[in-house]
């Protein structure tokens, strides 16, 4: 199915936006519940914010190179992410999803349950800060994969936690870490900025993370993912 009209963001090359909506007509086309998850997502008033589908196939590409059975994610939105990422899961996989929003965590709960993917994939309410350390406490870990893509500000602290939550060659991967290039112009009171600035002197640091990060155009604008292992 064709991928509904991607929103230009800001800043966009009309390029980058047609070239991204060849790559997702060709090689990650929408299906019915993909294209109903960003509907109703719209419809319920949530930011259109989610992931590219072409990111969002990036996303199930790297759970399945992982082979992974637990899967972490921080930030639902509508669980457009959540539905690609636990399509990589095996049927006796697990993906637990933090948000913090109670109305979009129904959304997402809702879009979920018409994917199929409701049990595997639980979607918890509360500030990630609170319900991570519940997560740990529970032993809910090791997980294979972590998605880091709620609010950018606390990305050093969901860093250290997906660390806690991890096992060796856990692989993290951190949304928006560009920003439109803002990472290397930090405006004074733009705390998202000096959290992810914060985030790469953390990662830089911390000998346990093998880490790279790569700048992104395409519907989302101009952008970028951090992507870090954790070592053997
Ligand atoms: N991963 C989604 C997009 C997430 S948008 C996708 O690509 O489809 C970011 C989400 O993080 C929003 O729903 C927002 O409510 C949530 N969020 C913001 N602050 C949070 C916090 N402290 N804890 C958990 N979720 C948070
Ligand atoms: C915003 C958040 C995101 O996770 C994203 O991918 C794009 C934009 C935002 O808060 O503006
Ligand atoms: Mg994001």
């Amino acid at each position: 199915m064709t991928n509904p009209q991607p929103q230009t963001a800001p800043g966009t090359d009309p390029r980058w936006t047609e070239v991204d909506q060849y790559f997702a007509d060709t090689i990650a086309p929408a299906d019915d519940v993909l294209t109903a998850t960003l509907a109703d997502s719209v419809a319920a008033g949530l930011p259109e914010i989610a992931v590219a589908p072409n990111q969002g196939k990036l996303l199930q590409l790297l759970a399945l190179t992982q082979g992974a059975r637990r899967i972490l994610e921080i930030g639902t939105l509508g669980g457009y992410s959540t539905i690609w990422l636990a399509r990589a899961l095996p049927a006796d996989g697990r993906l637990v999803t933090l948000e913090y929003d109670p109305a979009h965590a129904d959304v997402a709960r809702a879009n979920i349950a018409r994917a199929g993917l409701d049990q595997l994939v639980e979607v918890r309410t509360g500030a990630a800060l609170d319900t991570l350390p519940l997560l740990a406490a529970e032993d809910a870990g090791p997980f294979d994969l972590v998605f880091i893509d709620a609010d950018k500000v606390n990305n050093p602290r969901y860093v250290e936690w997906a660390l806690k939550l991890s096992r060796p060659g856990t692989l993290i991967i951190v949304d928006n870490v560009v920003r439109g290039g803002r990472i290397t112009a930090p405006a004074p009171g733009d705390p998202a900025v000096t959290g992810t600035r914060e985030l790469f002197e953390l990662v830089a640091r911390e000998p346990r993370l093998v880490a790279t990060a790569v700048q992104t155009v395409g519907t989302k604008g101009y952008d970028g993912l951090l992507l870090a292992r954790v070592t053997d």
